[in-house]
């Protein structure tokens, strides 16, 4: 039996929350819907953040109303606090994600609040997840640069990391934002990190603006690292990360991963169909 990788699908919440054109929620819906059947397990698909900052993911209420679930594929929603928990509760997210910074410079830019503040307030947030029923997902952005403070040091992400384990996340993935780190660097981070937490319990989220972002998942997968975060069509950004580009595209990752003997579960022509629509939404598409 070949080794299984799970691919986590964020096309359409980190892929489209940095489109500046306002997404029509029908186009999202049929977005994710394509998605749903590709055979991932894993789809990001919407945020509840608050709309004056991210007015994109105003609608994602109304996305997960529209969808057509498919029974095997966890639909997550991104939550920064108790009341988007409450919003994706009621929407019927199956599962919600907290977003720390590894940086202050970031977490105060992203999140509006210290590090120390975003974890306390995502203690409450796992707390009354798992009273609903809801796994919750962490992530730690900027693992080695800060788009404000620079280079970011191992024991900063390891510290975040551990932090989100122990306050209850399932898995933390590990945010390369801006999209620079070198595979030198993804290596020398996992050392740290592997040092104190379960490889099994990490998640690579390597976005592309250097090019490099395969060759990181492959050092992660050295690691022992088995799920990567990926955007159809290489979309994707943070507003509050200036000059960071997409994810990994989930079409190279998922042929790389083939190459390498490794199973995903996805088809690959239905991938690149929903990649087709997902370039479609883009600004000047
Ligand atoms: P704040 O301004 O400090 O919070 O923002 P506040 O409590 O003062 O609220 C401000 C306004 O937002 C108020 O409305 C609230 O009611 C409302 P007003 O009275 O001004 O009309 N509000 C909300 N509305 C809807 N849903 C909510 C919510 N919360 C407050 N949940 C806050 C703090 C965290 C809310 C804000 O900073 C925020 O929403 N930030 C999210 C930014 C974001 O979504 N960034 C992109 C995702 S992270 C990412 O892309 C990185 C990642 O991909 C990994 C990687 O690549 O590294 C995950
Ligand atoms: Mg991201």
């Amino acid at each position: 039996m070949p080794e299984r990788v799970t691919l986590f699908e964020v096309g359409p919440r980190d892929g489209l929350q940095n489109e500046a054109r306002a997404i029509a929620t029908r186009d999202k819906i049929r977005f994710v819907d394509l998605l749903s059947a590709t055979g991932l397990r894993k789809i990001e698909a919407a945020s509840f953040v608050s709309p004056r900052w991210v007015p994109q993911m105003a609608d994602g209420a109304q996305v997960l109303a529209g969808i057509r679930r498919a029974p095997s594929v966890s639909y997550a929603a991104l939550t920064p606090n108790l009341r988007g928990l409450e919003g994706a509760v009621a929407a019927g997210a199956d599962e919600v994600a907290v977003f720390a910074s590894a940086s202050e410079g970031f977490s105060r830019a992203n999140i509006n609040c210290t590090i120390d503040e975003s974890l306390a307030r995502y203690r409450e947030v796992a707390e009354a997840a798992s009273a609903a029923g809801l796994p919750v997902r962490g992530y730690v952005s900027c693992i080695t640069q800060c788009p404000y403070d620079g280079t970011v040091e191992p024991q900063a992400v390891r510290r975040v990391a551990a932090e989100l384990l122990r306050l209850g996340c399932y898995e933390v993935s590990l945010g390369d934002t801006l999209g620079r780190a070198a595979p030198g660097e993804i290596d020398r981070l996992l050392r740290c990190l592997l040092a104190e937490l379960p490889a099994a319990r990490l998640a690579g989220h390597f976005h592309d603006t250097s090019g490099q972002a395969l060759r990181n998942v492959e050092v992660a997968l050295e690691a022992g690292l088995r799920t990567f975060d990926a955007s159809v069509g290489g979309l994707g950004g943070c507003p509050y990360a200036p000059g960071a580009s997409g994810n990994v595209a989930s079409e190279s990752l998922a042929a790389r991963l083939a190459e390498l003997g490794l199973e995903t579960g996805i088809d690959p022509a239905r991938l690149a169909e929903a990649g087709a629509f997902a370039r479609t939404l883009r600004s000047g598409a």
